[in-house]
């Protein structure tokens, strides 16, 4: 069974700590035994969009052997554990993400699912995480850039020996400057597990540090975390898409195949 997961997308911005946030708790409220990290020590934001306050110890003393795992374990909505990571610059330079794997060892022993947010780009803090999990999930957004960074991940995960389990297509908003789901799917030969709407209520509920399933459960996108938390715990879901003609994005796909192999 698929335990940890690993929430990358190479470009910023996309959504992985929103969904790494309410899919954990989505899960949570499933009454799954669930752990969420904040495994971007740079620009730590999980800890802030749900409102922790005090985090006296965070996954930067764990990284820096100076603190326990399980000192830097924190409380959210439904029993969610959340280790955060803290925000001072300091905290990261001394954090050494080597240390991830017994971190990892010690929490898949406390909860049932694990799921990794990770900093934008290719760093060392970056990669680290995609050999962690058990399965990578991609969050991508409906547009060229987007994908062509995810395609690099999707390709890193594999050079390092990781497992791309999925991928989310978050800020969906099926207007006619969308991608397809299906060229998507083509181009970066990933399922996507399920397509989340772009949602007003996403932003006001960052600024309210409170998760969108829980503040407006009958939102888009919460009906959309909670089908895949749901796809997560096991539940079952629906569709396959038909393929399409291969087209410019297709190619362009390969073209990239090709260079880094
Ligand atoms: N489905 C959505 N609808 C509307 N806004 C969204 C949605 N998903 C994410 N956002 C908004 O997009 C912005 C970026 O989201 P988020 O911080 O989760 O991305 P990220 O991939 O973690 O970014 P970074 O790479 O900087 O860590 C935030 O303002 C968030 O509220
Ligand atoms: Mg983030």
């Amino acid at each position: 069974m698929i335990r940890a997961y690993t929430i990358a997308s190479g470009k910023g911005g996309t959504g992985k700590t929103t969904i790494t946030a309410n899919l954990g708790t989505a899960l949570a409220q499933y009454g799954r035994e669930t752990c969420i990290i904040d495994t971007d020590t740079g620009m730590a934001n999980l800890g802030l969009v749900l409102g922790l306050e005090e985090t006296p110890v965070t996954l930067h003393e764990v990284l820096a052997g100076e603190a326990a795992t399980q000192d830097a374990i924190y409380e959210g909505p439904y029993g969610l554990k959340i280790v955060p990571s803290g925000l001072s610059l300091q905290g990261f330079q001394h954090s050494d993400p080597r240390r991830l794997e017994g971190v990892m060892r010690e929490l898949t022993d406390r909860c049932e699912f694990l799921l990794l947010d990770t900093p934008a780009g290719i760093g060392n803090d970056a990669v680290i995480p995609l050999t962690m999990a058990d399965e990578v999930l991609l969050v991508i957004n409906p547009e060229i850039c987007s994908l062509v960074d995810a395609l690099k991940i999707r390709i890193l995960t594999e050079m390092v020996g990781g497992t791309v389990g999925g991928a989310i297509l978050n800020r969906a908003t099926l207007d006619g400057a969308d991608m397809s789901r299906r060229k998507i799917e083509n181009a970066l030969g990933v399922r996507i597990i399920d397509t989340v709407p772009e949602d007003a209520n996403v932003r006001k509920t960052a600024a309210a540090r409170t998760p969108v399933v829980v503040k407006y459960p009958e939102s888009g996108s919460s009906k959309a975390f909670r089908r895949i938390a749901a796809e997560i715990a096991g539940l079952p879901v629906e569709e396959e898409p038909e393929k399409v003609q291969e087209g410019f994005i297709e190619r362009l796909a390969r073209t990239l195949f090709r260079r880094v192999s």
